[in-house]
């Protein structure tokens, strides 16, 4: 087998951030691009000068195409996911792995029955930072965890919503929702990622100030399996677009997030502040760049995508499984749509284990 992997991209907005990833990862090769809108195949093609497809039942045809990256709008990762896996060749799917955990389930199922591997995206979880915070947290360095809180205060103008690509934005039918699912997805998984299980929510959420179906704000209420108590709220109507925040107290240490930087962490038994300096050190905001989607949703350093794509090179080549299974990727989604039935329902919503 040859050294090098080939992959194709399918859907070619953040797509274009997978391609740039695959150039710029070790023994990864883009072989192809499809897209059913011509003009961005065409660009793609110019600046990457790899074969496009316009039908992903043409793509999946050619042998040099192990990997394919699914990057289509969000309700349709499923149904490509479904030809790609009997096509017998592997996949990275974009963040949400599909919008309803039904879905997800029925794309594992087919990956299962296909002996392929699959990886979820969600780049947040290789933040050096987020690894750390993780480690620390589950390593009982902030004692028991008292109150987990995740902010995303973002800014979407109406335009976002609208046009060839903007249209599924915001409709449950291909975007599962609006500003919790779309751009909240990350905050939340983060926050399950770190805190662990969450087992029941509460939630509101409406439509504030853009013309879409779903919604432009929620707020919930989440209890965790630890028995901490958390709180979420995602928009994308906040002017110009502030930075996400991430707080978590627990009864011996609390840290403040903001973005890619640690603003705080105090530990009980750091007196003399040694650790939080330490941290602070490489992960206060003089030392971190803050890649940022706040107001520019392209605004996604593709470092992490080219980790993933790293990681998945190396899971074909070594026959293992991909650090982020779609397993994993899973609970984010689960959570989101209990807030959302939450919201409907005005009752508190259990997630079963
Ligand atoms: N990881 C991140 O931070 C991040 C950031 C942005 C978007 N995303 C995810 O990427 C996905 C795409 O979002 P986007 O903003 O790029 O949307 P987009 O609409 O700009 O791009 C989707 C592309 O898919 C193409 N497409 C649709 N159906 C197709 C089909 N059947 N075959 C081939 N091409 C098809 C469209 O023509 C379009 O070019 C979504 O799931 C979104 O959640 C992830």
């Amino acid at each position: 087998m040859s050294v090098e992997t080939g992959f194709a991209v399918v859907g070619l907005g953040m797509g274009k951030h997978h391609c740039k990833a695959i150039d710029s990862a070790p023994n990864a090769t883009l072989v192809a691009v499809c897209d059913v809108d011509e003009e961005r195949l065409a660009a793609a093609s110019h600046e990457f000068g790899c074969q496009t497809y316009k039908e992903i039942d043409d793509l999946l045809a050619n042998d040099d195409v192990e990997v394919v990256n699914v990057a289509t709008p969000s309700g349709s990762h499923t149904d490509i996911g479904l030809k790609v896996a009997a096509a017998g060749k592997h996949m990275i799917v974009e963040k949400p792995a599909d919008i309803t955990v039904a879905r997800i389930d029925e794309l594992i199922a087919a990956i299962d029955a296909a002996g392929v591997k699959a990886a979820g995206i969600f780049q947040s979880r290789l933040d050096p930072l987020n690894i750390e915070i993780r480690d620390a947290v589950q390593g009982g360095r902030l004692g028991r965890m008292i109150g987990v809180h995740g902010h995303l205060p973002w800014y979407r103008k109406q335009s976002y919503y609208e046009g060839a690509h903007g249209s599924w934005k915001g409709t449950w039918a291909m975007d599962g929702g609006g500003s919790l699912m779309n751009q909240g997805v990350h905050t939340v998984d983060l926050l399950q990622w770190i805190a662990g299980r969450v087992t029941s929510v509460m939630g509101m959420f409406g439509v504030f100030d853009h013309e879409i179906e779903a919604e432009d704000q929620s707020v919930a209420i989440l209890r965790f399996e630890s028995g901490a108590l958390g709180t979420l709220y995602t928009t994308t109507c906040a002017f110009p677009g502030r930075d996400q925040r991430i707080t978590m107290y627990g009864s011996e240490g609390s840290f403040v997030k903001r973005e890619g930087a640690l603003e705080s962490w105090k530990l009980l038994g750091d007196e003399d502040g040694e650790q939080e300096q330490d941290m602070l050190g490489r992960f206060g905001d003089k030392k971190v760049e803050k890649g940022s989607g706040a107001a520019d949703p392209m605004a996604v350093s593709f470092d992490g995508h080219t980790q993933i794509i790293m990681d998945m090179v190396e899971a074909v080549q070594q026959e293992r499984e991909p650090m982020i299974s779609l397993h994993s990727a899973k609970h984010a989604v689960e959570i989101i749509n209990a807030i959302y039935e939450s919201g409907r329902t005005g009752r508190a919503v259990e997630i079963a284990g």
